[in-house]
């Protein structure tokens, strides 16, 4: 069994639908911590009713990024994981996280990377009118959302979705995907090899050699 934590800053409803999978057997895995920057986190209280362990690490208790991260990394490596899911944190790691945890570490963002690195992904696909937005799951490496690319969940955007709409419907398939990536990761069929994703080969890929998937919700 794989030993998992969690990164949050939010709602945690990602966390949730994690939670839901290994409950039902289906993520080969125990979450060992769920780490917050932010205290009122209601992903906090989703861990706390699952009995699962939780820490705060408030980021504005330490003078710089650096100190930030020396804390995190020693917390996290107190656990030994196999996986650490950054599951809406919303702190950019530096170098002194992410040279640790490479090929454990991963991220889920709320667009079609490399579309739209960074904050408010949904308003700027509205903004621009595009036809399809989507999920990607990555490995974290030093840059913003960047880091080789596992997966992503595409859906249409229809002409009377709002951000509320789009935010719902984005949600929907993170909890889809999210969950079964990170099964992958835990049986071993997904690894990251000097920079290189190698998938089992019973695993279906696009042309780009992801797994990509359209969702009709
Ligand atoms: C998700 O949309 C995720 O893609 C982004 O932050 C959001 C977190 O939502 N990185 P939740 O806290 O899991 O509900």
């Amino acid at each position: 069994m794989k030993k998992i934590i969690v990164l949050i800053s939010g709602s945690g409803s990602n966390l949730q639908a994690i939670i839901d999978q290994i409950k039902l057997n289906n993520i080969n895995a125990s979450i060992e911590c769920v780490i917050s920057n932010n205290e009122d986190a209601y992903g906090l209280i989703r861990a706390k009713e699952s009995y699962i362990n939780t820490q705060v690490i408030n980021h504005n208790n330490f003078d710089s990024r650096e100190d930030f991260d020396q804390k995190l990394i020693y917390e996290i490596e107190k656990y030994n994981p196999d996986l650490v899911v950054l599951a809406g944190f919303m702190r950019i790691l530096s170098p002194i996280i992410t040279s640790k945890l490479i090929g454990k570490i991963i991220n889920i963002h709320p667009s079609l990377l490399p579309k739209y690195p960074g904050l408010n992904t949904h308003a700027k696909v509205l903004e621009n009118k595009d036809i399809i937005h989507g999920v990607s799951i990555h490995y974290v490496d030093d840059g913003l959302d960047e880091g080789p690319l596992i997966a992503q969940g595409e859906i249409s955007i229809n002409a009377h979705d709002d951000i509320d709409k789009v935010i719902e419907r984005i949600h929907k398939i993170e909890h889809d995907l999210f969950p079964y990536i990170i099964k992958l990761i835990c049986n071993n069929l997904i690894t990251l090899d000097e920079n290189k994703i190698l998938y089992s080969d019973d695993i279906e890929l696009n042309d780009k050699n992801i797994i990509y998937k359209k969702y009709d919700i």
